[in-house]
């Protein structure tokens, strides 16, 4: 009896632990566009990395001409290095080839609002950059 308390308690602690460990900032980051997708749509449900996919390469009227897209900068293939009209390369934005990337909710927000700007003329909602993410925490 003893013995099994013990063990079952040992085990909720290690999955505390890992549930812990698991809720990274970018997790964090996703849940808090989430929430706000939610209040805005009642029929959101989930974001869609092939949704992120086709908003990555697709080409908006609203913004700067030079650059209509994200991927104008960043690269069609997100697991490539992307180029800046500056001349300024810039790391690839596909998780997996730069695993430092979205650690910083602060650092992702300032260049989601100077980008969207950018490409769309506009903000980006949370639908669309939850989307976004998703495609880059998939690749
Ligand atoms: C004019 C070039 C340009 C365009 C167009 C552009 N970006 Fe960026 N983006 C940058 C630069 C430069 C950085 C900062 C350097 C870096 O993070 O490597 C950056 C960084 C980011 C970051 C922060 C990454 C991190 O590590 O936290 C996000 C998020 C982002 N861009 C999203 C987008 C999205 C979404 C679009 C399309 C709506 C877009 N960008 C279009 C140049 C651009």
């Amino acid at each position: 009896m003893k013995h099994k308390l013990i063990l079952s308690l040992a085990f909720s602690a290690l999955t505390a632990l890992s549930l812990t460990a698991q809720a990274g900032p970018i997790d964090t980051q996703l849940a808090g566009y989430k929430a706000a997708a939610q209040a805005a749509d009642a029929k959101f449900t989930a974001f869609s990395a092939e949704r992120g996919k086709a908003f990555h390469n697709r080409a908006f009227g609203g913004g700067k001409p030079d650059t209509p897209a994200c991927a104008s900068c960043h690269n069609e293939n997100p697991r490539a290095a992307g180029l800046a009209p500056t001349g300024k390369v810039i790391e690839p934005v596909a998780l997996s080839a730069t695993p430092g990337r979205y650690a910083d909710p602060a650092k992702v927000e300032k260049w989601f609002k100077r980008n969207c700007q950018e490409v769309l003329g506009r903000a980006c909602s949370p639908q669309e950059k939850g989307d976004w993410l998703s495609y880059m925490v998939s690749q």
